[in-house]
């Protein structure tokens, strides 16, 4: 028997790029490297870069605004607001307060959460939980990112896969039946392991060097990694639900590299058409980068009322996690 439970409906989505877009052929212009390599081994073919008047704070705000729009609330319905970042734009106090006060929010919690490129994941299954206990009923879940602020502009390995963004979806308890036909959040599995945190780091940080640091990473060590960590909590999400990938209408993964998501879906049994890649217009956002994905697959007409999603990112820690969502 399944009892009636409190799910969290995802009833808005919005999000903001930065005004500049940077192609592979400007890289060429001051790095040793090509379109080619960067679309052979990555699939990306330009990405958006903040420029000086925006932050990860008015990015997250846009795409909050839009989201609140899309949603047809406004901020004062909101009472928790959770921003996944790893470029907040001061070390202290965090983006979602600063979203909070720009939105006009004076009720409830804003706080911020540091997942790397899982930050979205992690701050969607942790708004999920307090929506599913009944503390709150109206979520802002914001993925925000400036990595190319802590991007080494004279590594190639790095500073050619990442992009700026923002994306927002407004999170609503409502009572489900506590079945996988109900809509909302259906399950999320997170994960971490400490072990590979040198694998993909930033060298530096307020109480190392009292600097941000610069990206620092193993790619081929990542890549090998990936596909593994992201299927075995992808296979826990249908596991949990007794959903197959056959059930699945659309996958949206983190996206890294065209690469891990061929092979992740491969891996799984997902179809091809089922994958929604939006590397190629805006390389890794890295908590942004779900949320954009989900925004361009909306807006084209593939995700509808009623579909199964299944989103998933891995990112520096490791951390990596899945979540199954009714839309
Ligand atoms: O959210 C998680 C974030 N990170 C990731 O998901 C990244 C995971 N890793 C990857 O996506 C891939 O490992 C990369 C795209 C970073 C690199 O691709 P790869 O096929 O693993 O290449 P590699 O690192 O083995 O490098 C192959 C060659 C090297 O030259 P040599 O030693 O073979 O002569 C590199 O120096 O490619 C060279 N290379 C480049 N060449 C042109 C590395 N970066 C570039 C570049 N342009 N930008």
């Amino acid at each position: 028997m399944t009892q009636p439970v409190l799910r969290s409906i995802i009833v808005g989505l919005g999000c903001a790029l930065p005004k500049r877009i940077v192609s592979n052929a400007d890289l060429e212009k001051f790095l040793e490297t090509s379109d080619a390599w960067i679309v052979q081994r990555t699939g990306i073919r330009q990405r958006h870069i903040a420029g000086e008047d925006e932050r990860t704070s008015s990015l997250a705000t846009q795409a909050a605004r839009a989201a609140l729009a899309d949603a047809g609330v406004s901020a004062a319905d909101i009472d928790l607001i959770i921003v996944a970042t790893t470029t907040p734009d001061y070390t202290f106090p965090a983006v979602a307060t600063q979203v909070q006060a720009d939105l006009g929010n004076a009720a409830g919690v804003a706080f911020d959460l540091q997942a790397v490129c899982s930050g979205f994941v992690f701050a969607l299954a942790t708004a999920d939980k307090f929506l599913a206990s009944g503390s709150h009923r109206r979520a802002l879940v914001i993925g925000a990112d400036t990595l190319s602020r802590i991007l080494d502009w004279q590594d190639r390995a790095t500073c050619v896969l990442f992009g700026d963004g923002a994306g927002a979806i407004v999170l609503e308890a409502r009572e489900g039946k506590g079945t996988s036909a109900d809509r909302g959040v259906l399950t999320t599995h997170l994960r971490s392991d400490g072990r590979f945190r040198d694998k993909l780091y930033a060298d530096g940080g307020p109480s190392s060097t009292g600097t941000s640091g610069r990206v620092r990473m193993q790619g081929r060590e990542v890549f090998r990694l990936a596909v593994t960590m992201i299927s075995d909590v992808v296979e826990a999400a249908f596991a949990a639900t007794g959903t197959t990938p056959e059930d699945l209408d659309w996958f949206v993964p983190h996206q890294a590299n065209s690469r891990i998501i061929d092979a992740s879906a491969e891996k799984l049994a997902i179809a091809p058409r089922k994958v929604v890649k939006t590397v190629d217009l805006h390389g890794n956002t890295t908590a942004a980068s779900i949320p954009l994905a989900l925004n361009v697959a909306r807006d084209d007409g593939r995700i509808k009322a009623g579909d199964l999603v299944m989103i998933e990112a891995m990112g520096g820690g490791f951390t990596w996690g899945a979540a199954l969502i009714r839309w």
